[in-house]
């Protein structure tokens, strides 16, 4: 069966909700008349202006949190669980590519360590410390999915440009992730459908400065991006537990 089918009273999480895609995700759940509550998360109110400009909907919980840090990720299960019985979707949305001095590297040249971890801090670690936290949560929905933003540049097989290490690298290590993430949860909380989805390149900050060359067609609006990637959470089934997914819905190599 498909997980769509089972949404009734749904409980969402988006992580990451201030702007771009998880804020386009956040517009869409509460539009969904299934899912009946939806917490979103974002780290500093000042980036979070057109969040709050929805907080007047019943059905959105706005939550602080820095995705990097555990206790906050702790305290956002302690609020889901303080309100409802299970969490059905969570779709994890942090993510960077520039900010300030980090700059994607093209060159070994450009290579800081420090720089380095700040990718991995922010594009790997959230995920598996959200798939720690909100065990609990997901198990107790028959059917939940537990979804993160990742990116096709993450793919190792499908490498063939190089260039952007820590970028490349930290969505190789969250795909890592999710792929335990899949095999620990099959065993654990089989009812949950762990996978990693390329949403395309969207106009949003993060692809801003690298749009250039994107030919129109092919830089996504953050809506279509969104009804695109929540028909394929719509269409998972268990055994879906571990993919990755393109947007049009096809499979992409890890
Ligand atoms: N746009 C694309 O073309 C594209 C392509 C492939 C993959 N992706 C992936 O899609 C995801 C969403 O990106 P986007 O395009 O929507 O970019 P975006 O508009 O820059 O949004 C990134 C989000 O991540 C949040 N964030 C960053 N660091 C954080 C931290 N330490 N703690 C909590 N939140 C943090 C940001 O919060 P603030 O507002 O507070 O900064 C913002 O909400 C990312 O994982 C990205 O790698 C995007």
């Amino acid at each position: 069966m498909m997980f769509g089918d089972q949404l009734q009273k749904g409980t969402a999480l988006v992580v990451g909700a201030s702007q771009g895609i998880g804020l386009e995700f956040v517009k869409q759940l509460l539009k969904d008349d299934r899912i009946e509550q939806v917490f979103a998360t974002y780290r500093n109110s000042k980036s979070a202006t057109d969040l709050f400009a929805f907080e007047d909907n019943a059905k959105l919980r706005c939550l602080q949190a820095e995705a990097t840090r555990e206790a906050d990720i702790a305290q956002v299960a302690a609020d889901i669980a303080a309100q409802r019985e299970s969490l059905h979707l969570m779709v994890n949305c942090v993510g960077v590519l520039h900010h300030g001095e980090l700059q994607p590297e093209k060159s070994l040249r450009q290579i800081e360590a420090e720089r380095l971890l700040n990718y991995f801090q922010i594009n790997s670690i959230p995920t598996v410390l959200l798939a720690k936290q909100l065990q609990p949560l997901l198990k107790k929905s028959d059917r939940s999915v537990f979804a993160t933003i990742s990116a096709k540049i993450g793919s190792i097989e499908d490498n063939r440009l190089g260039g952007w290490y820590g970028y490349r690298a930290s969505k190789a290590a969250l795909n890592m992730f999710l792929k335990n993430i899949a095999i620990e949860y099959s065993r654990k909380n089989p009812q949950t459908t762990v996978v990693a989805l390329h949403p395309g390149t969207t106009n949003t900050r993060l692809s801003k400065p690298f749009q250039r060359n994107v030919p129109p067609e092919k830089l996504f609006p953050v809506e279509r991006t969104v009804t695109q990637l929540l028909d394929i959470i719509d269409r998972l089934t268990e055994r879906d537990n571990g993919s990755f997914f393109s947007w049009d819905g096809s499979r992409l190599p890890w």
